[in-house]
This record gives C-alpha cells, structure tokens and sequence, in this order.
C-alpha cells in the first residue's frame, strides 16, 4: 500500500488531492446514517474527515485513523472549530484494527488496497463491528479503470470482489453507483456496501 509519506505529500500540495472524490459526505452514507441511531463510529483512511464530520454533526463520536498526519490535522482543527467529538489518530489502519475496540459504524471510503490485503483488512473491519452495528463501503468500480482511482484494476472493485467479504456480516447492500465525473465524460461508477452485524451474535 502507498505509505503514509506519499498521502502527506498529496495532502500538502493541495487540498482535496483525491479530485474524483466529491467534497461532501458520501451520500449512500448520508442515506445510511439517517437509518440508525447516533452511536460510536470508525472512519477508516479518513483523510480530511468529510465523512467524520458528518457523522459528528449528527451526534456520533468519531475516531478517524488514517495515514496522514497532514490530513489529519485538517479534520481535528475543523472538528475543534465546531467543538465536535472527533478523535484523529494517525497511523496504519492495519495496526488500529488490531487492538481495536467495537463500533456501531465502521466507514470504509475508497480505500483501495491490494486484494490479499483488502480480503484480511476488511475480515478486521467487519471484526470491528459491535453487534447491531454497520459497515460501510464505498469504492470506484473497475469500470472507472483510468479515470478515477489507483490506476490498478486488482485495487477497484467489482460486485462479485466483495460477496463474502465482511466475515460475520450480513450484506444489506452490494450495488453500483453512478456519480457524474468532473472531468466531462461519462458518469463513473463506484460499488456501495452496506453490511451489519446481527444482535446478539459474537464478534
Ligand atoms: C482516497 S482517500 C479517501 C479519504 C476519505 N475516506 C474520503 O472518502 O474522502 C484515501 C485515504 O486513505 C488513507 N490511507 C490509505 N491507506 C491507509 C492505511 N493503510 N492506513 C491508514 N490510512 C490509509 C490515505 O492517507 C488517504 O487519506
């Protein structure tokens, strides 16, 4: 995976690096989270934390982990601004997941790691999510190979690259999604995800 230092650097030329992402919130997540009660939530890779600060408007306690340090310190002076519970922790999502606690809404937003590592990040993702509590997915389709993500077709996503990827989980939602690109071409196409522990199960 890219290291911490290479999104730093994007982060400090510009910001926003990532142009294909829109600046809002994700709007499947918008329509997810006005489904579900205010509770704790994890934003995984969550760069300048436009999917933090919309949660912690709506009353969740945030933690954004990502590998930039520079990113980071965007959400945490906007989050402070707006005195919003929002923890930023910088570091490797891997290692967080690790010793992680449980969440009633795990975030992973075009996060796009190889497929051996995706396949064991997202088991501890999902492992992540405490009984009747959510994971979201939203990623750019391989449809959008050479107009918006990593330039790899094994890092995009299809519909099929994720049946049965949230171990433990059930799927409520495995879909394409169109958004209209910036760049005067067609719509590019992104895979939304939506999965949830049942209550009372073990994580
Ligand atoms: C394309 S940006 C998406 C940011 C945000 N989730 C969103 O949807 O706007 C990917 C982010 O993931 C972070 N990232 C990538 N790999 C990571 C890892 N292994 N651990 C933590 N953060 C990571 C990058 O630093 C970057 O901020």
């Amino acid at each position: 995976m890219t290291h911490g230092h290479d999104f730093d650097q994007r982060y400090a030329e510009t910001r926003r690096p990532f142009r294909a992402d829109p600046a809002g919130p994700d709007p499947s997540l918008v329509e997810l989270a006005g489904q579900l009660p205010a509770g704790r939530a994890l934003d995984l890779g969550a760069g300048e934390g436009r999917n933090s600060l919309f949660l912690a408007r709506l009353g969740w306690r945030v933690t954004a982990v990502d590998l930039s340090g520079v990113a980071l310190s965007r959400l945490a002076a906007e989050a402070a601004r707006e005195r919003l519970a929002v923890e930023t922790v910088v570091g490797d999502i891997g290692q967080y997941l690790a010793g992680a606690s449980r969440f009633d809404l795990v975030v992973w937003s075009y996060l796009h790691p190889a497929p051996e590592e995706r396949a064991r990040l997202l088991a501890a993702a999902s492992a992540a999510v405490a009984p009747g509590g959510h994971l979201f997915l939203a990623g750019h389709h391989l449809d959008s190979l050479g107009r918006a993500g990593p330039p790899h077709a094994a890092r995009l996503y299809t519909e099929a690259s994720l049946d049965g990827a949230f171990p433990g989980l059930e799927t409520l939602r495995l879909e394409r999604r169109q958004q209209p690109a910036g760049d005067g071409g067609g719509p590019l196409v992104d895979v939304v995800a939506w999965a949830s522990r049942p209550e009372g199960s073990r994580p």
